[in-house]
C-alpha cells in the first residue's frame, strides 16, 4: 500500500531513476517476500482442508517432509479458522529449545507482531508469552510441568506435539499424559451437556445431578482437547494405532535429488575429515551453502576455529565464507543468524547439531557434510548408569540428513563414511525412554498422581529393570516413602524444580546447610555446556589460566570460583554502562582468562530463574563462607550415586555400577587423585572418563558401607541404604 501510494505520487516513466530517488522500504520487501514465501509453502494449498481435518477429529496425525510447512503454518491456519475462540491458546511442543525459539520469532514476524504479544515461547528458564498470547511454542517437557499445576490443561484448545517422530522421553511421556487430559476432558465436557440438556427438559436438578455439576464441570468450562501429532517420518502407524485408529493424513513435500558421495576408507578423525570436506567444497563448488552436522557444543565451536584459521592461509579473494554455529546453548538472538542469507558474493558453512535434522529448516543449503554420529543418552539400568556417547546415525537419520541438501534445488551431499558402513547402520533410532534415566519423568509422573508408572500407558514401555532402577534411585535421594509415594517435603519440593533430581536435592539440602548460595551457582554451572575452553595451540595458556579459579577441594567450587570473579569483575568494571557495552567487556574477560561466554552467559540466565524458583519455594539462601567443607558434604549427599574410589593403578571404580573410569585431564583434580571423589558426568569416547568431580571423605559416613557410607553420615538422611541395593 505504502508503496503504491508513492508510485502515484511520482508517477514517472523512469522506474530506475524512482527506485533510485525512493529505495522500496526493506521492511516492506521483507514482509511481501516472507507473504510469498508462505504461499509457496506446500501446506499452503491444503490450509482450509486441515482446519476441516482439526475440526472434524479430536485426534489427527499430521506426516510432512521437513521443510514443508508443518510447525510455521498449522498453528496460523487454525488461529485463523477460530481455534482460540474463548481466549483459549493453540500449544505447540518441540523436543528443542532452539526449535522452539526460532520458530516462535519467525512465526511471530509473518504475522507481523511483537514476539510475547500473539505469538510467543517458553522454554525451561526463559518465557517469553503474555495474557495475549494465543500460539504459544514450548519444549515438550515444558509442558509436562504445566501439567503440574493445570492437569486438565485448561488454557490450551488444541495440543501439537510436534517432531513426534523423535521420540524423546518428555513426547513419550506427553502422548500418555495428553491421552488421559483428553479423555478426562472429555468426559467433563459430555457430562456438562448432558446435565444442561437435563436441566433444560426438567427444570431442575436432583441432587446428585446438582452435585455433579458443581463438583466436574464448574469453573471447568472448557471443550474437548484437540490433540495433532506431527512427525516428519512417513511411518504414522505407531501413533495412530496407540491413539485408537486415530486419522492420519499426508503433506507432500518437495525434493529434488541429491547425489550421495560416500569416502572410500573410514575417516580416523571425522573433524578433520569434515574441515577438509568444507574447504574442498568451498573452493570447488558451485554457489550454495553447506550445511553440516556435528555432535555438540564443543565439537561446533571447535570446527568453526578451524574453519576461519584455514581461512585465512587462503588468498584474500576466496575466504568468502562465513560459518555460523546453531545448537541449543546458543543465546537465542544468535541462532537467528543461520536463517540469514549470506552477504553477497559469501557461502555460509552452518554448524549444526541434529536440530537441524527435521526441527528446524535453514533456508539456502545445497550441500550436506554428515560424518555419520550424533551424541545420544545410554542408559545401563542394572548399572543405573546414564551416560553420554558419540554413536554412529541410524539410517532414517541419515537420510533426513541428506534431504536438508535437496529442498530448494538438486543437491549433494558428502557421508564421510564408506558405503559399505552404510548398509550396516540401524533402520532407525530406539526411542529414548529405551535409553535413559527415568528418575526425572516418574517424579514428574508421581507429582501428576500417577502412581502405578508400571503401569502408565507408555507408547513403548520402559524396561521394568530400568523403572525399578530409578524407583531407587529416588528413594535413595529421598524423593520417595517407603510405600512409593512422593515424601512430603522433599519429594514434592524435589519435583517443583526444573532440574534433574540430584540437582534438586543438593539445592534442597544445601539450604539446610547454609551453603545454598554456591550449590545455586553450582547447579547453574553445571547446567550448561563446557565453561573452560582450551584451544590446542594454547593449551598451555588455558591452563594457568584455570589455575586462578582452581579450588583444591574440586571443580565444583572451581566452578563456583570463576561465576563470583565474573560477578567482581563485572560490579568493578560496568558500572553505569549499558547493556551491550557491559556484554562486550565481559567477553573480552572471558576471553583473557580462556572462559567460554556464551557458556557463562547462559549459566548467568539459568543462575537467575533458579535462584527465582528456589525464593518462591521458601528455600534459605545462605553462603557457607570458607566453610567449604559444608558444602562437599552437600554434594556428596546428593551425588552419591556418582561417588568412586581410587585403585591401586590410578584409576577409578564407580561405586554404584562397579565400572572403572578416568578423571578426565580438564579437571582440577586430574594430578591430584584423592582417595574418594563425586562426580558429575561420564563421557565415553575411547575412555571412561569423569568429569566435574569433586574431593570427598569417606570418614563422612559408616565405614564399608560403600554407597551408603557418607549418605547415612549426612546428619539429614534416614534411610539404610545398603538394604535396598
Ligand atoms: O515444520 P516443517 O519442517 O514442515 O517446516 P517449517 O519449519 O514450518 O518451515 C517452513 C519454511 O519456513 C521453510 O522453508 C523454512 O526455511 C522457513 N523458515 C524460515 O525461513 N525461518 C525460520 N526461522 C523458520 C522457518
Ligand atoms: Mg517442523
Amino acid at each position: 500500500m505504502a508503496q503504491g501510494q508513492r508510485g502515484l505520487r511520482n508517477s514517472t516513466d523512469n522506474h530506475h531513476k524512482l527506485s533510485a530517488k525512493f529505495p522500496v522500504d526493506p521492511a516492506f520487501s521483507r514482509k511481501q517476500k516472507i507473504a510469498e514465501h508462505r504461499k509457496s509453502l506446500p501446506i499452503a494449498s491444503v490450509e482450509k482442508r486441515l482446519g476441516d481435518e482439526v475440526r472434524n477429529n479430536d485426534t489427527l496425525i499430521i506426516v510432512g517432509e521437513t521443510g514443508s510447512g508443518k510447525t510455521t503454518q498449522l498453528p496460523q491456519f487454525l488461529f485463523n479458522a477460530g481455534f482460540c475462540g474463548d481466549g483459549k491458546t493453540i500449544g505447540i511442543t518441540q523436543p528443542r529449545r532452539v526449535a522452539a525459539v526460532t520458530v516462535a520469532k519467525r512465526v511471530a514476524e509473518e504475522c507481523g507482531v511483537e514476539l510475547g504479544q500473539r505469538v510467543g515461547y517458553s522454554i525451561r528458564f526463559e518465557d517469553v508469552t503474555s495474557f495475549s498470547t494465543r500460539i504459544k511454542y514450548m519444549t515438550d517437557g515444558l509442558l509436562l510441568r504445566e501439567a503440574l499445576l493445570d492437569p486438565y490443561l485448561s488454557r490450551y484448545s488444541v495440543i501439537i506435539v510436534d517432531e513426534a517422530h523423535e521420540r524423546t522421553v518428555h513426547t513419550d511421556v506427553l502422548l500418555g499424559l495428553l491421552k488421559n487430559v483428553q479423555k478426562a476432558r472429555s468426559k467433563c465436557f459430555n457430562d456438562r451437556l448432558n446435565i444442561e440438556k437435563k436441566k433444560e427438559n426438567n427444570g431442575t436438578l436432583s441432587d446428585k445431578d446438582n452435585g455433579i455439576f458443581l463438583k466436574q464441570c464448574q469453573g471447568r468450562k472448557f471443550p474437548p482437547l484437540k490433540l495433532i501429532i506431527m512427525s516428519a517420518s512417513l511411518d504414522a502407524r505407531g501413533f495412530s494405532e496407540y491413539f485408537g485408529g486415530a486419522r492420519a493424513v499426508h503433506i507432500q513435500g518437495r525434493q529434488f535429488p541429491v547425489d550421495i558421495f560416500y569416502t572410500h576408507h573410514a575417516e580416523p578423525d571425522y573433524v578433520d575429515a569434515t574441515l577438509i570436506t568444507i574447504l574442498q567444497i568451498h573452493l570447488e563448488e558451485r554457489p550454495g551453502d553447506i550445511l553440516v552436522f556435528l555432535t555438540g557444543q564443543e565439537e561446533i565451536e571447535s570446527v568453526e576455529r578451524l574453519v576461519k584459521e584455514r581461512l585465512q592461509q587462503l588468498p584474500e579473494g576466496r575466504r568468502k565464507l562465513l560459518a555460523a554455529p546453531i545448537f541449543s546453548a546458543l543465546p537465542s538472538e544468535k541462532q537467528m543468524r543461520v536463517f540469514a542469507p549470506a552477504p553477497a558474493g559469501f557461502r555460509k558453512v552452518i554448524l549444526a547439531t541434529n536440530i537441524a535434522e527435521t526441527s528446524v529448516t535453514i533456508p539456502g543449503i545445497r550441500y550436506v557434510i554428515d560424518p555419520g554420529f550424533v551424541k545420544a543418552r545410554s542408559y545401563d539400568p542394572v548399572k543405573g548408569m546414564e551416560s553420554l556417547i558419540i554413536v554412529p546415525t541410524s539410517k532414517a537419520q541419515a537420510l533426513q540428513r541428506s534431504g536438508r541438501a535437496g529442498r530448494e534445488g538438486p543437491g549433494k551431499c558428502f557421508r564421510l563414511y564408506p558405503e559399505s558402513e552404510f548398509e550396516k547402520l540401524e533402520d532407525s533410532t530406539k526411542p529414548e525412554i529405551k535409553r535413559c534415566n527415568l528418575a526425572n519423568v516418574i517424579l514428574q509422573l508421581k507429582a501428576l498422581g500417577v502412581d502405578d508408572i508400571l503401569g502408565f500407558d507408555f507408547m513403548e514401555k520402559p524396561s521394568r529393570a530400568s523403572i525399578v532402577k530409578s524407583l531407587e534411585q529416588l528413594f535413595l535421594l529421598g524423593a520417595l516413602t517407603d510405600e512409593c509415594k512422593l515424601s512430603d517435603p522433599v519429594g514434592h519440593q524435589m519435583a517443583q524444580l526444573p532440574l534433574d533430581p540430584i540437582y534438586a536435592r543438593a539445592l534442597i539440602l544445601a539450604s539446610q546447610f547454609n551453603c545454598l548460595e554456591e550449590m545455586l551457582i553450582t547447579v547453574a554451572m553445571l547446567s550448561v555446556e563446557s565453561i573452560f575452553y582450551a584451544p590446542r595451540e594454547k593449551l598451555e595458556e588455558a591452563r594457568t589460566a584455570m589455575k586462578c579459579f582452581s579450588c583444591p577441594e574440586g571443580d565444583h567450587l572451581t566452578l563456583v570460583n570463576v561465576y563470583r570473579a565474573s560477578n567482581e569483575f563485572l560490579e568493578k568494571r560496568t558500572v553505569g554502562l549499558s547493556k551491550e557495552k557491559n556484554e562486550k567487556i565481559l567477553r573480552k574477560w572471558c576471553k583473557e582468562n580462556f572462559i567460554n561466554s556464551r557458556s557463562l552467559r547462559h549459566a548467568r540466565d539459568v543462575h537467575s530463574q533458579i535462584r527465582g524458583n528456589v525464593e518462591q519455594m521458601g528455600l534459605r539462601l545462605a553462603s557457607c563462607g570458607d566453610d567449604m567443607l559444608q558444602f562437599c558434604r552437600c554434594l556428596a549427599a546428593s551425588f552419591f550415586l556418582n561417588a568412586a574410589l581410587k585403585q591401586p593403578e590410578g584409576t577409578y571404580r564407580a561405586l554404584a555400577s562397579g565400572q572403572v573410569v578416568q578423571i578426565h585431564p580438564s579437571s582440577v583434580l586430574f594430578r591430584a587423585k584423592p582417595e574418594c571423589i563425586v562426580f558429575n558426568e561420564l563421557v565415553q569416547t575411547n575412555h571412561k572418563y569423569i568429569r566435574n568431580i569433586t574431593k570427598i571423605d569417606y570418614l563422612w559416613g559408616k565405614e564399608n558401607r560403600e554407597l551408603a557410607f557418607w549418605v547415612s553420615g549426612c546428619p539429614c538422611h534416614g534411610y539404610d541404604i545398603v538394604e535396598l541395593l
